[in-house]
């Protein structure tokens, strides 16, 4: 969470507040799994995926999703508009992967027959637990700031699956974070980068994000590296 003129540091980010109401998004090369207990560092990271949100909180911009994007700010640093910061992941998912393995009896690569989404109350010294409305009410936030971050969730998803499918790229399930800026308007925050989204090869149905890392399946950076060379046509 945003703490106002302090630079706070996360464990993939720092954030740095800015006196005129913007902050900096420092992008890290640390990676961490598991709720912490698994830890690496890799060389570029933090570049691929500043530059990876960049592109697509551009592509959402262009649709008309309001994001917390204002540019990029050198290699692994993006500007963005300072919010208050809900304490809250939401995921959608697509297609079976990841948790829901452990929710529902279907097997793993099974397409939903419609997107899923998931509240989280980010606190990991619970663990970030699953949630709902009514324990979203009782950390004070309301049924209809609810539904607005689901209804953009949503949103958010119907552009990137199209956006993936077009470039050989399957989006099984990915995770949001929602602020509030100072006109109250309910705004797209943090990163949407392989840290925090599955994508798979649509053909070879190969991990193009953390899940490399998270289960020892090949090379983070050569995996990044690919997705930002689908992404841009650049190496
Ligand atoms: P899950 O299947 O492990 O619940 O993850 C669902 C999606 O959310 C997946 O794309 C990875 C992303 N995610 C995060 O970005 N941060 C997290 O702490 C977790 C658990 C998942
Ligand atoms: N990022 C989380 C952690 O560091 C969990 C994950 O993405 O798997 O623990």
């Amino acid at each position: 969470m945003v703490k106002s003129m302090q630079v706070y540091e996360g464990k993939a980010k720092k954030v740095i507040p800015l006196d005129d109401g913007k902050v900096i998004m420092e992008f890290k090369d640390d990676a961490t799994a598991f709720d912490g207990k698994k830890k690496a560092q890799f060389k570029g990271k933090g570049w691929l995926n500043a530059q990876i949100s960049a592109v697509l909180f551009k592509v959402l911009e262009e649709k008309c999703v309001k994001t917390h994007f204002i540019g990029v700010a050198g290699d692994n640093r993006l500007i963005v508009e300072r919010l208050k910061m809900y304490p809250l992941e939401v995921v959608v998912r697509n297609v079976v992967a990841g948790s829901l393995k452990k929710r529902l009896p279907i097997e793993e690569g099974r397409e939903l027959p419609e997107p899923i989404v998931e509240l989280y109350y980010k606190d990991d010294s619970l663990g970030d637990p699953m949630i709902n409305h009514h324990h979203a009410k009782v950390l004070g936030i309301s049924e209809g700031e609810i539904k607005e971050m689901e209804r953009i969730a949503l949103k958010v998803n119907e552009i990137l699956k199209e956006y993936f499918a077009e470039r050989g790229i399957i989006l099984v399930d990915f995770k949001l974070e929602f602020g509030k800026n100072e006109r109250g308007e309910i705004i797209l925050g943090d990163e949407i980068s392989p840290d925090t989204c599955r994508f798979w090869d649509a053909k070879t149905k190969k991990s193009l994000d953390k899940d490399v890392f998270r289960f020892d399946k090949g090379d983070l950076i050569n995996a990044y590296e690919e997705l930002y060379h689908r992404l841009t046509g650049e190496a």
